[in-house]
């Protein structure tokens, strides 16, 4: 039997379009996701986060629930257009006081609030000019995030600059899943990209320049696909896909460069970098945070334009139709920590979405304990190991609007009820309690 250390740090993470609600409360101004969310066919039967957990008005309550479980930390995200409705220029009084007394009430109940400055809701009028894709989205971005660190400076102690720019550029502006929901070529998803990062870069540099108190990194979800099988053509296949989905984040961030294959793969497109860009960039971070649920197999495909495609694999999967792959984590966390020795690591987001049903006032959801007792263990051995992993946040406190599934998927170790806004905790909040108190190994 083996045990998380004594100071592993336990949590659970939130982000702020998902749960507040509060849509146009005290001055905020609409999101990209508020009129992404609008579009028809965009977002599962219409929903949107106008009202969500209606956490804005109810942060009390779910702090409380927080202290039951015994957290030692809060992975929570700040809203955009609360703070500088405009995107930026003036400050909105009312978003500084707003979260200036839930990250009071937070520290009150003996937990540390990490804050992820940007969980991808940006004042709808930033993508009157292009959004991520202009560079001036990045020198916005940095303006807010000095406004951030000087308005709850004194409260946090941990920072995320951005959470998963994978998310931001593919799934937005080529993709076309997420806000605002453009599918676009090459080039675009590369301007995106570089000024993601530079916007990351900006916001090291306030930080470092301020003198702030606490420590700074980002959160990535990278996409690492084991190979199919170990044949040539298909390690290369999972290769060229970790460039094009994870590297061009990780080396700029570690190595102050593009990888070069994508400069062989789309000599059509360039990252738009100007003199200075890859130093921000690549400043050093206080830690990375990795989000993880699941790892795929990719193989050579030369039907494909890409020249790779999944490959099928027998996994159980979840709600999400996501296969349940604990060792994914594992060979991700040595692969990162073998390939750019980033420094600690914390998991800021894994967890899992079940078909959860309350019965006579319970939630049985055997399930999630599973998915989650078999991550836990990884991350025991990642520990054993010698990998930095130095703590976990759980995705996801309570069930929210899971983006574009809306409240279709429910992620939480609490159960809401959206009808009455009751928050009931799931079996997995009590097996949670277990683990983060010491009692559980694995
Ligand atoms: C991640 C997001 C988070 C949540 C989980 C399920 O990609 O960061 O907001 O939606 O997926």
């Amino acid at each position: 039997m083996k045990y998380f250390p004594e100071d592993f740090e336990f949590g659970v993470a939130t982000a702020s379009y998902q749960i507040e609600g509060a849509g146009d409360a005290d001055g905020r101004s609409p999101s990209v996701w508020d009129a992404f969310a609008a579009r028809e066919g965009a977002v599962f039967q219409g929903h949107n986060g106008s009202v969500a957990c209606d956490h804005y008005h109810r942060y009390k309550e779910d702090i409380a629930l927080m202290k039951q479980l015994g957290i030692g930390t809060y992975r929570l995200s700040l809203a955009w257009p609360r703070i500088l409705p405009g995107g930026t220029g003036e400050v909105n009084p009312k978003g500084i006081e707003f979260y200036r007394n839930l990250l009071t009430e937070i520290r009150n109940a003996g937990i540390e609030p990490a804050v992820t400055l940007y969980h991808w809701d940006h004042p709808q009028g930033l993508e009157d000019f292009g959004g991520w894709r202009d560079r001036r989205m990045a020198l916005a971005y940095g303006e807010y995030a000095k406004v951030c660190f000087d308005a709850f400076g004194d409260l946090v102690s941990r920072w995320i600059t951005i959470n998963e720019p994978f998310c931001i550029a593919h799934l937005s502006y080529f993709m076309g899943q997420h806000a605002p929901g453009l599918k676009l070529g090459v080039q675009d998803l590369f301007n995106s990209v570089h000024h993601v990062n530079l916007a990351h870069g900006l916001a090291m540099e306030a930080f470092r320049k301020g003198g702030y108190q606490g420590e700074i990194g980002i959160t990535l979800n990278m996409i690492t696909p084991r190979p199919a099988t170990g044949t040539p053509e298909d390690r290369r296949a999972a290769d060229l896909y970790t460039d094009f989905n994870t590297r061009l984040f990780t080396d700029p961030l570690y190595r102050g460069t593009y990888p070069a294959s994508l400069a062989a793969s789309y000599p059509d497109a360039a990252f738009p970098v100007q003199p200075g860009d890859m130093d921000l960039i690549s400043a050093k971070t206080d830690f990375i945070g990795v989000n993880f649920y699941n790892e795929s197999a990719v193989k050579a495909d030369p039907t494909t334009p890409e020249g790779y495609s999944y490959a099928p694999d027998g996994y159980e999967k979840t709600a999400m139709g996501w296969p349940v792959t604990p060792l994914g984590l594992l060979r991700q966390l040595r692969w990162l920590h073998k390939e750019y020795n980033p420094g600690p690591i914390y998991i800021t987001e894994n967890g899992a979405a079940y078909p959860d049903q309350v019965t006579e006032g319970r939630v049985h959801d055997q399930d999630r304990i599973e998915y989650l007792r078999r991550h836990f263990a990884v991350c025991v051995e990642a520990v054993e190991e010698g990998i930095p992993l130095k703590g976990y946040y759980l995705w996801s406190f309570m069930d929210n609007f899971e983006w574009s599934h809306g409240y279709s998927k429910r992620f939480g170790i609490v159960y809401v009820d959206y009808e009455t806004q009751q928050r009931i905790p799931k079996d997995s909040f009590y097996y949670y309690r277990e683990v983060v108190n010491g009692y559980e190994g694995f």
